[in-house]
């Protein structure tokens, strides 16, 4: 697409893991927006920007053929476009945003035949990332028939078009709900904001940068949260992993309970209440989500 626009576009995820923290994250940057009677558009009320609601997986087609500016997008999926497109030009990533994070991950049916890597070995294997997990099996010195599928891979075995699968797992609520569980981890991902390769698209690069310096901003504080719970010494590790911040949580001891402890951290975004409720399974009690005010790193 090669029109002069004078009005940027960013391409969103419309209904997934990132859609709700995407839109908060451009809200935080100081966007309002209007929504189509379609809902395929949000039009920006108070800047030249507008929001494109699209599948996560036709994001980076967006920004390379330069129909959107920006995008907002599982670091997974541009690593995929770029294994899969050789030397075809690739989205560049910006600067990751600190939510969103998931692995890529190989599940198999819950007490079936593949209890092991090796067992993969002349399996079939539904996944949307073909070649993210070509590249891992060639480097196991394994082979498998990859099964291409775009959406609900997670009921390929069951319908019996695959033995195993790989896929994003953020929660492993999708996956427990299928009898699935993890054999391996491919690769560790988050969601990152991505610019198409144009240098010389039709939007002036000065409202790119502003954008950009916007989002940055609002990632630097604004919209920040403080978590603070207090949990058993040996739920540490679990809850810190479950964690939606970037930062180190600070962990103090509890005076008269040795086996407890008080755990701050500090969040970029609202922890939805899924994430509190896995916090509290694991043991965390007194969750708390305070509003950060100001911030000074
Ligand atoms: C991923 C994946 C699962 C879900 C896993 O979908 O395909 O459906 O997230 O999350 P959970 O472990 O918390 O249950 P995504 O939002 O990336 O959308 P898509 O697969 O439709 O692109
Ligand atoms: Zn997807």
């Amino acid at each position: 697409m090669n029109d002069t626009r004078d009005r940027l576009r960013i391409a969103v995820q419309k209904s997934g893991r990132l859609s709700e923290a995407s839109l908060a994250l451009l809200r935080d940057a100081g966007l309002a927006f209007r929504t189509s009677r379609d809902r395929l558009f949000l039009y920006g009320e108070n800047m030249p920007v507008d929001v494109l609601l699209v599948r996560d997986d036709d994001i980076p087609g967006l920004l390379v053929e330069g129909s959107c500016e920006l995008g907002i997008v599982g670091r997974n999926v541009l690593d995929e476009q770029r294994l899969a497109g050789a030397d075809a030009p690739t989205a560049a990533t910006i600067q990751p945003l600190g939510f969103g994070a998931c692995r890529l991950a190989l599940a198999v049916p819950d007490g079936g035949a593949i209890a092991t890597i090796a067992d993969l070995d002349g399996s079939r294997i539904a996944t949307s990332y073909p070649a993210l997990l070509a590249g891992w099996l060639r480097a196991q010195g394994l082979r498998a028939d990859i099964v291409v599928l775009t959406g609900s891979v997670e009921i390929a075995p069951r319908l019996g078009k695959a033995d195993a699968i790989c896929d994003l797992v953020s929660s492993g609520a999708t996956l427990a709900a299928n009898q699935l569980h993890e054999l391996a981890t491919i690769l560790h991902s988050e969601a990152v904001l991505a610019r198409s390769p144009h240098a010389l698209g039709a939007v002036p690069t000065q409202l790119i940068e502003r954008l950009c310096a916007r989002i940055a901003g609002a990632l630097s504080g604004a919209g920040a949260r403080l978590l603070m719970l207090q949990a058993p010494r040996s739920a540490l590790a679990a809850i810190t992993q479950l964690l939606p911040g970037r930062e180190r949580p600070s962990v103090v001891g509890l005076d008269g309970y040795p086996d407890d402890i008080a755990v701050q951290a500090l969040c970029r975004t609202t922890p939805d209440w899924q994430q509190l409720e896995e916090l509290k399974r694991l043991g965390a009690r007194s969750v708390m989500v305070l509003n950060v005010e100001r911030m000074l790193a």
